[in-house]
């Protein structure tokens, strides 16, 4: 491969340097640079480092796929290092492939089925605070709820009974703190160190009683390597937090903008109703059946990720040379990727902004090659996607049939772009129970 300064194949880009991070001004920058440069940009840091955004759908997929041996994790993920240690998202290399290998059998298809019932459960509790939030005339927290609906779900089908028993013991969900951008404030420190000695008392019980339960922890308890050992202690907390960092708020957020945007398309919300009303017969009765025939609901989720990723940008570096279709990539460089740029590209997505489910209707052909990743793409691609998308067709299918929501004020709610997209203000929402 071409690497001397003579023939280095490098991108256009902009002459003088830019600094990226992962908040709001740096979505505008890329955006610019894009309109710019084009879909490979190249990016001088402050710091000299080389930086390429890539927006080219075949050259995304080519990094994250086919050459993704060739990239570690890049900027970005050190800030989250203080609430996952070395856990599944941040690692690399052999300590990456070697817990990946141990934790991907408790996301089988069947795994997930039979955490269903937790799915049902969660939801129906929600359902009770609506019913309660109407009686009493309120408007809707949807940002709070679906948040309470996420953290709470991800925690019991991780702990089981100890959740009610040994989490909640205080009445205070000690996790909460989560839903705001915790990795920036330091005072975290304390109380991720609190929330560790808990969770290490936890396992310490379990191994001591020999328990019997399904859920996670005890599937991640259970796992072994090919030499046949179980996580270390310190291993296991790293990868319960990483769990519960990367199923709550992704789910979370993506809930939150799916009401705001069922709220303001009713056409949209009455296909989702008659869905409902056909593929969930009865709260009690809700099985994998009934999920996987809400085709209607699967489109609308995928389009309120493509218009809302939650994971809106993430970052590589190259561990080796590389090259693209046309430009070389040298050990060292960092590659930004977006799906929020991507996915509501122009020359990409038509006409990007609108909400349109429609767009997702496969009839029938396959959905790989599609120019879209809000999940990621190749070996790393998230293990929760099955867990994610069965968990919010139950939430939406329950509660859509039940209750109407409608939005309050005009204003379109302003976009946080931290680690997770989110909106920046809660989101509220008047409910009221649906007379057919
Ligand atoms: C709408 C919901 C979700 C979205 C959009 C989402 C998105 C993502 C993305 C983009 C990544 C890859 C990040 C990167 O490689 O830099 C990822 C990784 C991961 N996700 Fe999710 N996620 C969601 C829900 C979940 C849920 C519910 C769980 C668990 C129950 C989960 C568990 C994980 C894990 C363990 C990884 C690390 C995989 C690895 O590096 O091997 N995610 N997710």
């Amino acid at each position: 491969m071409p690497t001397t300064a003579h023939d280095f194949r490098r991108p256009p880009g902009p002459d003088s340097t830019v600094a990226l991070g992962i908040d709001p001004a740096t979505l505008g920058i890329l955006q610019k640079l894009q309109r710019e440069y084009g879909d490979i940009v190249s990016i001088e840091k402050p710091s000299g480092r080389l930086a390429y955004f890539i927006n080219d759908p075949a050259e995304v997929r080519r990094i994250l796929v086919r050459r993704h041996t060739r990239y570690v994790k890049g900027p970005g993920f050190e800030r989250v290092k203080m609430l996952l240690g070395n856990g599944l998202i941040v690692s690399d290399g052999d300590v990456w492939r070697r817990s990946r290998t141990m934790i991907q059998p408790a996301f089988k298809v069947q795994n997930v089925h039979r955490l269903m019932r937790v799915m049902v459960q969660c939801t129906e509790r929600r359902a009770a605070a609506w019913a309660k939030a109407i009686e009493n005339n309120q408007l809707i927290n949807i940002t709070k709820e679906t948040s309470e609906f996420s953290l709470e779900l991800i925690l019991i089908t991780i702990f089981g009974s100890d959740y009610e028993n040994k989490i909640m013991a205080s009445g205070e969900n000690p996790f909460a703190f989560l839903s705001r951008d915790s990795t920036r404030d330091l005072s975290v420190v304390m109380k991720v160190r609190d929330l560790r000695k808990m969770l290490l008392a936890i396992i310490a019980e379990r191994r001591d009683r020999d328990v019997d339960e399904f859920d996670f922890l005890s599937m991640y308890m259970q796992a072994t390597d090919k030499s046949g050992v179980h996580f270390t202690d310190k291993e296991l907390l790293d990868e319960l937090m990483t769990l519960i960092v990367a199923g709550f708020e992704t789910s979370a957020n993506t809930l939150n903008w799916a009401w705001y945007l069922i709220a303001g398309h009713p056409e949209v919300e009455a296909k989702l109703i008659a869905e409902a009303k056909a593929s969930l017969p009865s709260v009690a009765a809700v099985n994998s059946d009934n999920a996987a025939a809400m085709t209607y609901t699967q489109q609308v989720l995928e389009e309120v990720l493509r218009l809302y990723p939650p994971v809106w940008l993430f970052t590589r570096r190259a561990s080796e040379d590389d090259e693209l279709e046309e430009y070389d990539v040298p050990t060292g460089t960092d590659i930004y990727l977006s799906p929020y740029v991507l996915h509501r590209s122009e020359h990409i997505w038509s006409n990007p902004d609108a909400f349109d489910p429609d767009r997702f209707e496969t009839d029938g052909k396959p959905k790989r090659d599609r120019p879209y990743f809000p999940f990621s793409l190749g070996p790393r691609r998230c293990l929760g996607e099955y867990f994610s998308f069965l968990e919010m067709k139950v939430h939406i299918g329950l509660l859509v049939a039940r209750f109407r929501l409608e939005r309050v004020g005009s204003a379109d709610p302003v976009l946080e772009l931290a680690i997770n997209l989110r909106s920046k203000n809660d989101i509220l929402l008047r409910p009221s129970l649906r007379q057919d």
